[in-house]
C-alpha cells in the first residue's frame, strides 16, 4: 500500500506538515490529510487538499466522504502519522475517546501509528502527558521525540516538533522495515580518506560520499542498526544512523574494526586512498625544503583484512574500474574474500563520482551477475540492500 494518513492537530508548527507531505511524495507515497476541527483555525483544509491532491477530512459526517470513511480508509493505509500532535489529541487517543474523525479513525487503524508531539515544554513534561504517552507506547504506538529549540510561546526549550526529515525517515522505517534486518548491525563506509603530508597538504580523491550515505539511509529504513563511518564529506547525516567521522585510511580502519565483531554486514563504499606519504610532518613544510620526489607507500587494505578475519559477516566491496569491469571486479572479490562486489565504470562522466546517478554491476562468488541500469543512487542503494536482505535470508535458511 502506498498511502499514508497524516493527522494534523492545532499546533503553530502545523505549517511543517506541508514539508512532510512533499517528502512523502518524493518517496512515491500518497498522503491523505485528516485535520482536527481546531487545526482548521490555523490553516484551511483546502491548503492540504491542494498539496496532497486528495480531499482533506475534518468531520465524521461529511457527505463528500464514503459512507463509513474511517473504516474504508483504515484498510488503505500503511501508516497513520500524527504530526503535529497536541497534548489534547494525545490525551484523547490514550483514553480511547472517539468524538471526531481523527480520534475515531485511530481506533479503526490496524497499521503502525507514529506520533510527533509539539507543545510547550512544561505541557510535554507534565506527568499527565507523559502518562498518556506511556499508555500509547504500551499499546504499540511509536513516537518521534520533540526537539529543543525556539517555541511559539517565546520560550526556548524542549517540545518543538521534530524536523520533517526526521519524521519522514522514522515513518519510512515503520513502513519498510523487514524482519531479516531486525537487530542486525550494518556498517557502511563512505566518502574519501585524506592522507596528510603536513597540517595543510593532503592526498585525497573525488569521492562525494553520496552512495554510502544513501546505503546507510536505506539500511536504516529497512530496520537495521546502522553505523556510518565517513571520511571528510559535508552531507546531512541520515536520521537514526550513528555517524563516525574519520580522516585518514588508518582512522577508518580502526573505526571499522571497532564494530566488526558485532556487525552482520560491512559495506565498504568508501574510496579509501590506496597511498599515503611515507613521511609526514607535524609542521607545515616550507617549499624550499620540499623535495619533488615525495615518497608514497600503500595503505593497509581494510577490506582485504576484513576478508581474512571474517566470521560470518557478510562483506560487500566496491570496485571502480575503467576497463575489463567483470574480470577485475571478480579478481578483487576473490582476493578480498567478499560475498558481493558492486562495480562501476568510473571513466563515464554521467554516473558515479560526485553524480546523483549511478549504473552498477553486481557480481557474486558463484558467478551470478546483475546489472542495475542507470538510476538515482537512492534506487541503486535500495536494489543493493534488497540483494543483501535476500542473502541474509538465504543464510538463515541454511543454518
Ligand atoms: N578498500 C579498502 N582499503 C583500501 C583500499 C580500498 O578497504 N586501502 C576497499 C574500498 O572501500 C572498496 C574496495 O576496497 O570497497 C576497492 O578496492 P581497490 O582494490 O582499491 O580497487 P579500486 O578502488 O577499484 O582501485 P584499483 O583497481 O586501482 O585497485
Amino acid at each position: 500500500m502506498n498511502k499514508i494518513a497524516l493527522g494534523v492537530a492545532s499546533s503553530i508548527s502545523i505549517y511543517k506538515a506541508a514539508d512532510i507531505i512533499r517528502l512523502f511524495q518524493k518517496e512515491d507515497l500518497a498522503v491523505r490529510v485528516i485535520m482536527t476541527e481546531k487545526a482548521t483555525r490555523f490553516i484551511q483544509p483546502d491548503f492540504f487538499t491542494a498539496l496532497s491532491g486528495e480531499e482533506t477530512i475534518v468531520n465524521l459526517f461529511d457527505r463528500r466522504q464514503r459512507p463509513i470513511e474511517h473504516i474504508a480508509l483504515a484498510d488503505e493505509i500503511s501508516l497513520l502519522l500524527i504530526a503535529p500532535a497536541t497534548a489534547n489529541i494525545i490525551a484523547k487517543l490514550a483514553s480511547g475517546l472517539a468524538d471526531d474523525f481523527l480520534s475515531t479513525f485511530y481506533l479503526a487503524v490496524k497499521s503502525p501509528v507514529l506520533i510527533a508531539p509539539a507543545m510547550n515544554e512544561a505541557m510535554f513534561l507534565h506527568p499527565q502527558t507523559q502518562a498518556n504517552i506511556k499508555k500509547l507506547r504500551d499499546n504499540g504506538v511509536e513516537f518521534v521525540e520533540p526537539e529543543a529549540g525556539y517555541l511559539a510561546c517565546g520560550q526556548t526549550g524542549g517540545g518543538r516538533l521534530a524536523s520533517p526529515e526526521k519524521i519522514v525517515q522514522t515513518s519510512l522505517r515503520l513502513i519498510r522495515r523487514q524482519p531479516v534486518f531486525k537487530d542486525k548491525l550494518i556498517v557502511v563506509t563512505a566518502g574519501p580518506t585524506r592522507e596528510s603530508l603536513d597540517p595543510v597538504r593532503f592526498l585525497s580523491n573525488r569521492s562525494s560520499g553520496k552512495m554510502g550515505y544513501e546505503l546507510a539511509r536505506q539500511a536504516y529504513q529497512l530496520g537495521a542498526e546502522v553505523v556510518l563511518i565517513k571520511g571528510p564529506v559535508e552531507l546531512e547525516p541520515p536520521t537514526g544512523v550513528k555517524v563516525e567521522t574519520v580522516v585518514s585510511s588508518e582512522e577508518m580502519r580502526q573505526a571499522v574494526f571497532k564494530y566488526y565483531d558485532q556487525a552482520s554486514v560491512v559495506i565498504m563504499s568508501a574510496a579509501v586512498s590506496d597511498f599515503r606519504f611515507r613521511q609526514t610532518s607535524l609542521k607545515k613544510i616550507r617549499k624550499e625544503k620540499l623535495t619533488l620526489n615525495l615518497e608514497l607507500e600503500r595503505t593497509p587494505d581494510i577490506l582485504e583484512e576484513l576478508g581474512h578475519l571474517k566470521r560470518g559477516q557478510l562483506l560487500v566491496g566496491f570496485a571502480a574500474e575503467t576497463a575489463d569491469l567483470k574480470t577485475r571486479a571478480s579478481d578483487k572479490m576473490k582476493r578480498k574474500k567478499l560475498d558481493l562486489i558492486v562495480a562501476n565504470d568510473v571513466s563515464r562522466e554521467d554516473i558515479g563520482f560526485g553524480r546523483d546517478e549511478n549504473e552498477v554491476y553486481l557480481f557474486w562468488p558463484d558467478g551470478r551477475e546483475r546489472l542495475i541500469g542507470k538510476t538515482s543512487k537512492r534506487k541503486v542503494s535500495q536494489e543493493i540492500l534488497t540483494e543483501i536482505g535476500a542473502m541474509l535470508n538465504e543464510r538463515k535458511g541454511n543454518n
